[in-house]
């Protein structure tokens, strides 16, 4: 694949076959994404990549609390709910993806069911927590970092043939994930990365999100006409 197919091809994938990942892709794939830039070089990012009993148990207790109306426990600052623009793109991403599922506005339960798919990582079968070294708490570039490793791990995903969707939904409930996937006491949880093969006929697979224009994001200087 050339790089313009990865990027441009790559969407979120929110259902999977059931097929198992080899674990020698997912470390080529790791590999592909640690060329990510970061911070003085500084390479803040670890993995926890999870399957199997282990997973089962997190998408579990995540079901359990979640639904059990157990507050967040996310280990990094959320800040306001989107408002704004911001609030009209996140609309606009959900009423693309309910359309896809013929999810109608007003059917409670199938809205729920389709919010505790996020909790079950989308049923796939891995998931890959994204953690970065306590040491550098506080400071924002580590999340930036992150981001960046990310990122570059979906988009090594897809060169693959696999699928990927970064999500906070995993590790809202950040005990559950730091008991069953044994995260280090000098790890904070960033965030989780369901990953799979995609499965074709998963409607919501297939939609494009929009982005705004490049003129919309960015300021030219000094350029002239
Ligand atoms: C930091 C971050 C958190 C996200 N959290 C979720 C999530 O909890 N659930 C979900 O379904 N998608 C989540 N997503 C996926 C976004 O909704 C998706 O990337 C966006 O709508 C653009 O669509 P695309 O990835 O298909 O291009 C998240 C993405 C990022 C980068």
């Amino acid at each position: 694949m050339q790089f313009d197919d990865v990027i441009l091809g790559r969407r979120s994938i929110r259902g999977y076959k059931p097929d198992p990942v080899p674990k020698v892709l997912i470390e080529e794939i790791l590999r592909l994404a640690m060329r990510a830039p970061s911070s003085m070089n500084t390479q803040p990012w670890n993995f926890y990549v999870i399957t199997g009993e282990p997973l089962n148990k997190i998408r579990a207790g995540n079901t359990e609390r979640m639904l059990a109306g157990v507050p967040q426990s996310r280990e990094f600052r959320t800040g306001q709910p989107f408002a704004g623009k911001h609030r009209d793109r996140q609309v606009a991403v959900a009423k693309q993806l309910f359309g896809a599922m013929g999810i109608a506005r007003d059917d409670k339960e199938m809205r729920q069911d389709w919010v505790m798919r996020g909790f079950r990582q989308f049923d796939a079968p891995v998931c890959v927590i994204v953690t970065f070294d306590r040491a550098l708490e506080g400071a924002d570039d580590a999340p930036f970092d992150c981001g960046a490793v990310a990122t570059a791990l979906v988009n090594a995903a897809w060169s693959r043939g696999l699928g990927a969707v970064i999500n906070s939904q995993g590790i809202m409930q950040s005990p559950v994930v730091r008991e069953h996937a044994g995260i280090a006491d000098d790890q904070i949880i960033m965030k989780s990365i369901a990953l799979g093969w995609p499965d074709e006929t998963f409607p919501a697979n297939a939609v494009v999100s929009e982005r705004k224009a490049v003129e919309e994001a960015t300021v030219f200087v000094g350029f002239g006409d």
